[in-house]
């Protein structure tokens, strides 16, 4: 193919069921899929297996030149790998949750990943990619020809990612994420829209609901696809 693949970027806090709904979108439209906050947890992963003090901005900094990432982004073979060690269940534990906010506040870290995701996404062989994280609309691919905002009530977001968490008590799970809501958003802002950004809230919908709110607000874009 010639032309670069068309983007649609996908924001929104955690709990709001954005990774499933745009993995699945993606697949419903024939896109390619690209969750940004795997490669931030891969780096806190790399990190922190390197025995790095994630305050140590110094040597995380200096860390990101032998961070050799990679992401399967077809939406059904979703392997992350960080050299040759796959990271795909690793990246997911809480522990690596707790250290994701404090690289991701450093600036060199986020334009360093914000270059990757651009050439991955340039890499895509299909029409186009589903790009999502939280500052996907507003940095990442501000020109997005769609660009959406999924949100939910706090509420909802807690219940959701309790339900899918039954190692910890739904207490344990609600006072992480509200910390970590906390720190990212002092980081990013993906709580509220920016121009032109569409926001679809998912706080009284179910999944299957919710994709396709998000295939409606695609198709009404369709044309500049
Ligand atoms: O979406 P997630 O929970 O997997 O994201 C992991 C962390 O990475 C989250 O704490 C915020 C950060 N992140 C970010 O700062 N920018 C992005 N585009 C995506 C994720």
């Amino acid at each position: 193919r010639h032309s670069s693949p068309h983007i649609v970027a996908i924001d929104g806090p955690a709990g709001s069921g954005k990774s499933s709904v745009s993995r699945a979108a993606a697949r419903r439209i024939g896109f390619d899929y690209l969750d940004t906050g795997a490669a931030y947890r891969a780096f806190a992963w790399f990190v922190s297996d390197r025995g790095i003090d994630t305050e140590n901005t110094d040597a995380v900094v200096a860390a990101l030149g032998d961070f050799d990432y990679s992401i399967g982004i077809a939406p059904d073979e979703h392997v992350v790998r960080v050299g040759e060690t796959d990271v795909t269940d690793a990246i997911r534990d809480p522990a690596v949750s707790a250290l994701v906010s404090s690289v991701a506040r450093i600036p060199e870290v986020r334009t360093h990943l914000t270059e990757l995701f651009r050439s991955i996404a340039a890499s895509s062989q299909r029409t186009g990619i589903v790009i999502e994280g939280r500052d996907i609309t507003t940095v990442v691919a501000p020109t997005a020809e769609i660009r959406i905002l999924l949100t939910a009530s706090e509420e909802a977001r807690m219940a959701r990612r309790s339900a899918e968490i039954s190692t910890q008590s739904a207490e344990t799970v609600a006072e992480q994420m509200r910390s970590r809501d906390r720190a990212d958003s002092q980081v990013v802002e993906f709580m509220s829209a920016a121009d032109g950004v569409t926001t679809v809230d998912s706080t009284h919908l179910d999944f299957e609901q919710t994709i396709d709110a998000v295939l409606d607000v695609i198709n009404t874009y369709r044309e500049a696809i």
